[in-house]
């Protein structure tokens, strides 16, 4: 291959690989939040003081008492079916996101065969929402932004 026709397929898988790229760049949308600051993913506000301060208030009321005050779950929770899980990092909760851990708040798992009870009708929209961002503020940051990208996944549809 002489010089010229060297630099013409250059040119030219240089053009295709540019091409491609922008293209492939344009389809494939960031996820929402994902690298950002935690808390700006998904419809918890676990950045929001006023609301965490009223999830911590019903928390105290209407979970602790199976959940555990500081969110450690009963007792025997992890080799015991039944029994109310951790709500800290050491728990599952933060593997779900926040569409299914407001579902799970609002409707319970007993159709399910679970024992969580539901609380539909025990509390609002807004005070469900106040005691999930509760819970997830009180998350370290790394587990919190792992969240925040099990959301993004979510909203993507692939989560
Ligand atoms: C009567 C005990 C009880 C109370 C009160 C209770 N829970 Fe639960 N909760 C459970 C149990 C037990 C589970 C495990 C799921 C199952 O057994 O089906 C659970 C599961 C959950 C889960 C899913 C966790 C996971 O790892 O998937 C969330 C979220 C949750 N509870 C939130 C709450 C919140 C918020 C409150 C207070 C508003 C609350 N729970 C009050 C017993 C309780």
């Amino acid at each position: 291959m002489n010089l010229s026709k060297a630099v013409v397929v250059f040119a030219l898988v240089a053009g295709v690989a540019l091409v491609g790229w922008t293209w492939l760049g344009s389809g494939r949308k960031a996820p929402v939040g994902a690298g950002s600051v935690p808390g700006t993913a998904g419809l918890l506000r676990p950045d929001d003081a006023a609301l965490v301060a009223k999830g911590r208030e019903i928390y105290a009321k209407a979970c602790a008492n199976c959940h555990g005050a500081n969110l450690e779950g009963q007792a025997g929770w992890r080799t015991s079916r039944g029994l109310a899980p951790a709500h800290d990092e050491s728990g599952h909760t933060w593997h779900h996101p926040d569409t299914l851990l407001l579902r799970i708040v609002r409707e319970g798992t007993v159709q399910m065969g679970g024992t969580m009870p539901a609380f539909k009708g025990l509390l609002t929209e807004e005070e469900m929402l106040a005691v999930m961002s509760f819970i997830k503020s009180r998350w370290p940051r790394r587990i919190r932004e792992a969240h925040d990208a099990i959301n993004a996944r979510a909203a993507n549809g692939s989560g």
